[in-house]
């Protein structure tokens, strides 16, 4: 067993996520009452650091998107089959210490895509999602600007595929009515139609309503 200190115990508020890293692997510290609580420190969604989340009740809810974890076991309140792993941890004195060789061993079992080094690189997500598939794209621009893609961004050498263009479909219309307003409801309006040249004296006229 490898003792490290990963939090002065005097200064961990209560039910307030406290982050910590050992290793490569980021942790967070739920102190509740007299208790304490070292889970793996990751959202299993998509990976936001559980210290920037809150705890409401006996959860412990990540920030982006409310995923849930009971914070005395780490298994998600919503879905029983997700759990952040648990760690041991313990006092001494006013140390608040875990098992560095426990957490490695876990570590290799579950190797940690982040690289702390770049900018905002411990807040990145590895894993991307369909749903916001140009994620990527756009933390690589943040990146680097358009040093690598040119001035004109992305481009390809045979034009844009007919799949890739704007389609009508994308594109919503909303109707208006632009030369007045349009009346209230409660306006009364006259609904007669007049057909012919002498107006109601000559022509034929037919009420709808
Ligand atoms: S990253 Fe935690 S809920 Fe989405």
């Amino acid at each position: 067993m490898q003792k490290v200190k990963i939090a002065t115990w005097s200064q961990v508020s209560d039910r307030t996520p406290v982050g910590a890293l050992v290793s490569n692997v980021d942790l967070v510290i739920v102190r509740f009452d007299d208790n304490h609580s070292v889970l793996y420190g990751r959202c299993l969604h998509r990976g936001a650091l559980m210290s920037d989340g809150c705890v409401t009740g006996d959860n412990l809810i990540c920030g982006l998107h409310g995923w849930d974890y009971l914070f005395h076991t780490g298994v998600s309140s919503y879905n029983n089959a997700e759990q952040l792993a648990k760690f041991s941890s313990w006092l001494e004195g006013d140390d608040l210490c875990v098992d560095q060789d426990e957490i490695e061993t876990w570590e290799k079992a579950h190797p940690q895509p982040y690289d702390r080094t770049p900018y905002q690189g411990a807040f990145q997500d590895p894993h991307g999602d369909a749903a916001e598939p140009h994620v990527s794209l756009i933390r690589r621009l943040a990146d680097e600007g358009l040093e690598y893609l040119g001035h004109h961004g992305p481009v390809t050498s045979m034009g844009v595929s007919r799949e890739q263009l704007p389609k009508w479909d994308d594109i919503q219309f909303v109707t208006a009515q632009l030369a007045r307003k349009p009346q209230l409801d409660a306006v009364p309006v006259a609904t007669e139609v007049v057909i012919g040249p002498g107006g109601r004296a000559g022509g034929y006229r037919h009420l709808f309503g």
